[in-house]
């Protein structure tokens, strides 16, 4: 049973419209009865806490006025509420299992503070492109109820150099005053800039005063940094975050499961999987699902119903030969080019995968 001061805290959060904490509360009150085994219970609290929320569905994709940016916050941050969840990103079990603890500590701030403990709320996604870190983002953002705040990096760094750190105060306030989850993506921008030449100190100084004020924020919202870089972090940067995750190309499992999802609707039942995951090693999850949507497209245009091995074969050679990776490349820790056309190493193998990098 939920204890005393939630249900005041519950009641006096309606009377006062406070949409979130009622919201929070009602998760906390679920949470707490999911723990205890009532499962059937917990659910009904979450559909009726979510029902109260605004909908998050395709026909709301925008922000009411109220949490819209406006004035000079517009020229740099979106806002969205992603319709994505958590379990709409394939990943390793040990980063889906932090991140899932995240969302706990978010919605059971309150038990946490009690005891003088904070939620991890500064997260840092590294990987290759096309691996899943903005989805994750979304699927935060989804699966919390909070909208998604993208932090458009190019209109807020190159244009306006000299007022950057300005601009980056006027942000943090809001990541203060409006939760949300507010996303940095691709960082590189801000980390690679420091390399440019130009205005070198400038940049360093855009990058001091982004950590600076990460550090200082003590707010509600979550901030997640993404970066297909990450050697260009140092740890200067690294120390910033509560965690850091390390995305790395699909295994043979995830290529099957990123496969199977996207052809949901045709018959795939003679597919020979070995041969498909063999091929696909090395790719992208974002070009497996490209692959998987070409096959798809081909075969529904040919009038056909099913898949086969060698559809899904040609599929995966075109998107290969299309980052220039050719055919067959099956070596572990061999080097190929993404999408930004930058060289890096591929892990191929799955080993390893979902190991936190040092902080
Ligand atoms: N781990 C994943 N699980 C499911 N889909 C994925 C995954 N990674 C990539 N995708 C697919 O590729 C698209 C692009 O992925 P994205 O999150 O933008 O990659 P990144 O930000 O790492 O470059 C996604 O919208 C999704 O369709
Ligand atoms: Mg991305």
């Amino acid at each position: 049973m939920a204890s005393a001061q939630q249900l005041i805290g519950l009641v006096k959060s309606h009377a006062e419209g406070d949409v979130d904490r009622f919201f929070d509360l009602a998760m906390q009150i679920s949470s707490a009865e999911e723990q205890k085994g009532h499962i059937r219970l917990a659910e009904q609290l979450r559909q009726w806490a979510h029902a109260g929320q605004r909908p998050p569905t395709a026909a709301t994709p925008k922000l009411t006025p109220i949490i819209a940016p406006r004035g000079d916050l517009a020229q740099f941050l979106a806002a969205t509420y992603p319709i994505e969840r958590l379990n709409s990103v394939i990943l390793p079990a040990p980063i889906e299992e932090e991140l899932r603890h995240v969302i706990v500590e978010t919605r059971m701030r309150e038990k946490l503070e009690e005891k003088g403990l904070k939620p991890r709320r500064r997260l840092l996604l590294s990987g290759p492109p096309g691996t899943g870190k903005t989805l994750t983002a979304h699927g935060l953002a989804g699966e919390l109820q909070f909208p998604l705040f993208s932090v458009m990096l190019h209109g807020l760094i190159t244009k306006f150099m000299g007022e950057t750190a300005q601009k980056l105060k006027l942000l943090f306030d809001a990541v203060k005053s409006t939760r949300g989850v507010y996303l940095f993506d691709e960082i590189d921008a801000l980390a690679a800039a420091r390399g440019e030449g130009n205005d070198v100190g400038e940049a360093r100084r855009v990058l001091n005063s982004f950590l600076q004020f990460l550090d200082e924020d003590t707010g509600p919202s979550i901030v997640i940094a993404t970066t297909n870089l990450p050697e260009i972090l140092d740890r200067a940067v690294l120390r910033r975050f509560d965690l850091v995750l390390s995305y790395e190309l699909p295994d043979a499992g995830s290529i099957q499961k990123a496969l199977e999802r996207r052809l949901i609707g045709f018959s795939i039942t003679s597919l020979s999987w070995k041969d498909v995951t063999d091929c696909a090693v090395g790719l992208s999850t974002a070009d497996i699902v490209a692959a998987a949507e070409d096959a798809g497209r081909r075969a529904v245009l040919e009038d056909r119903n099913n898949i086969t091995t060698i559809d899904l074969l040609n599929s995966l050679g075109r998107r290969r030969s299309l980052q220039g990776l050719g055919r067959g490349v099956h070596a572990t820790g061999s080097t190929a080019f993404s999408a930004n056309g930058t060289r890096q190493a591929v892990s191929v193998s799955g080993k390893g995968r979902g190991r936190k990098a040092a902080k």
